[in-house]
């Protein structure tokens, strides 16, 4: 295992993904985290992360001097560049020397482990105010800015390495390479880390756990779960039961697939309950959008609950474990927490009552998603299931503005089916992020069809880019696509007559319209 020290900001999940991509199997630990515990986790090579700080600033993270001499290959990068010189005795300035963004970086690579085969001039990714204007005794200087006399350095007896730029992020021309310069060459790894080996792994402790118990999933039709579910099952098989609520609300074809090819894929056992009618119900005569999302958010883990309440009926106090698609993220960002628990309020489900007594089998918590799509594909998931959009929980609940009826559900389940299969059939579908088709179910307008008035909806396009839905652009599809969308759902659709495309980014919009 690679460690990678996270010093803040977002630096070391980017890191932590790029040494994965050099399929090394790597790690996130905070920078709180006393130096013997790392060593104690035995790292193949530690790496160090930029963050927000200065090394001068008051309470700024420090790293016991320790783990440079425990013989474990370290790789600074950033912030851990001038933690590392000013730790071992380098020098590091506030002289007011900054440089932030692209940044043209002069290497001399005579000898050097990094950058051998690199360009001589390469552009690189800096952010930082403080710069490093000696390198500690024993290092060699590899790199230098016009504004840093030290932007890089390496003590390959030590296997110590450095460089003040970012070589994870996508603008710094080399970035990998170095990177893997430092795995392979520095710290002497193999690439041999695959989601093959996640899968063996997974399936080992999977069994190991559950035993002769037996285990629930709930299923939503997203990646997640639906991997989660399929590395369960191989590994447990029949001890796995499936739970998947269809509360109506989903896109056409969505309930199909789960209960045939998923099914077919893997052979779990589900159980499908059919809550259409109680959703439809539970939604009548309601408009606004926060309170629909309660409605279904609330139906939803009664049914879930209920569900389960049955399988434990049939199978008794052998059910002792939930399946959660948790990914490394969530993870991450929920503090890194260990182990299995008593259920947790999870964003995933919703949030389930605190007094289940299940344990947790979560899989993919040591993920990204794009790993987790792997491991799915190589599970032998569809690629229908494997490289989905995002849809919200809440469905088309979310996506008909005024009150959610089955008339109207079925109608945005047409309109929304014919603007899919275009963008699949022109291959759009993987390169935008998702692309919501709204019905403005309250908005009327005048439209002529053959030869007669018509008084109809209008159906909103809403295709948008992003890399994590926090931020997204509308995305500039092309005119002809837009165009044969428009004919197909004005003339397929009944009651639709005007279709519209959102050019607003997020922000000010969000990506749904409710
Ligand atoms: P917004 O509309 O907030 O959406 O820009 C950001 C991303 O989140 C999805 N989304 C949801 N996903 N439950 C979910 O699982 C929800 O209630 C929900 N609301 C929005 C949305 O599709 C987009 O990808």
């Amino acid at each position: 295992t690679v460690l990678v020290v996270d010093f803040g900001a977002q630096y070391a999940q980017l890191i932590a993904r790029r040494v994965r991509e050099a399929r090394v199997y790597s790690e996130i630990v905070p920078s709180t985290m006393p130096v013997q515990d790392m060593l104690a986790k035995s790292p193949a090579a530690i790496i160090l992360s930029g963050g927000p700080s200065s090394v001068y600033a008051e309470g700024a993270p420090r790293l016991d001097r320790e783990l440079f001499e425990a013989g474990v290959p370290v790789f600074g990068m950033c912030y851990g560049f001038q933690l590392m010189a000013t730790t071992l005795g380098g020098t590091v300035d506030n002289t007011g020397a900054r440089e932030y963004g692209r940044t043209p970086l002069h290497v001399s690579k005579s000898g050097s482990t990094l950058f051998e085969g690199t360009p001589d001039e390469q552009s690189v990714w800096m952010s930082h105010g403080d710069a490093c204007s000696a390198a500690p005794e024993g290092f060699a200087v590899t790199a230098s800015t016009d504004v840093v006399p030290v932007a890089a350095f390496e003590n390959d007896e030590k296997k110590l390495y450095g460089v003040q730029y970012h070589p994870e992020v996508m603008h710094t021309t080399h970035g990998q390479q170095v990177l893997e310069h430092f795995l392979y060459r520095g710290a002497g790894l193999t690439p041999s880390w695959t989601t093959g080996n996640v899968i063996e792994e997974q399936v080992a402790a999977i069994r190991e756990q559950v035993g002769t118990k037996r285990a629930i999933c709930g299923l939503s039709g997203g990646v997640d779960s639906a991997v989660a579910a399929a590395l369960v099952q191989k590994a447990i098989g029949s001890q796995l039961t499936c739970v998947y609520v269809d509360h109506g609300l989903m896109r056409k074809g969505e309930t199909e697939q789960v209960e045939k090819d998923f099914v077919a894929a893997t052979g779990v056992q589900l159980k499908v309950v059919d809550a259409e009618e109680r959703f439809l119900k539970a939604l009548a005569g309601v408009s606004d959008p926060e309170e629909k999302r309660k409605i279904i958010g609330r139906e939803f883990i009664r049914v879930f609950e209920q569900a389960q309440a049955e399988i434990i009926a049939d199978a008794g106090p052998e059910v002792a474990f939930l399946v959660q698609g948790t990914l490394y993220p969530d993870v991450v960002e929920s503090g890194g927490g260990t182990g299995t628990a008593n259920i947790k309020s999870h964003h995933n489900v919703g949030g389930l009552p605190e007094d289940l007594e299940f344990q947790l089998i979560e899989p993919l918590r040591k993920l990204f998603k794009d790993e987790v799509r792997m491991v799915g594909q190589e599970l032998g998931l569809p690629d229908e299931i494997v490289q989905r959009q995002p849809f919200p929980g809440p469905g088309l609940g979310i996506r008909i503005v005024g009150e959610v009826t089955k008339e109207r559900l079925d109608l945005l389940r047409e309109a929304d089916a014919i603007a899919r299969e275009e963008l699949t059939a022109v291959g759009l579908d993987r390169d935008i992020w998702q692309c919501p088709v709204v019905l403005l179910a309250d908005v009327r307008s005048v439209g002529v069809q053959g030869d007669g008035r018509t008084y109809g909806h209008p159906i909103v396009l809403r295709p948008v880019s992003s890399e994590d839905a926090m931020t997204a652009d509308w995305s500039r599809l092309p005119y002809d696509v837009l165009a044969k969308i428009s004919t197909r759902i004005t003339n397929e659709v009944a009651d639709v007559n005007r279709v519209v495309l959102d050019v607003t980014s997020k922000p000010p919009g969000t990506i749904e319209w409710e």
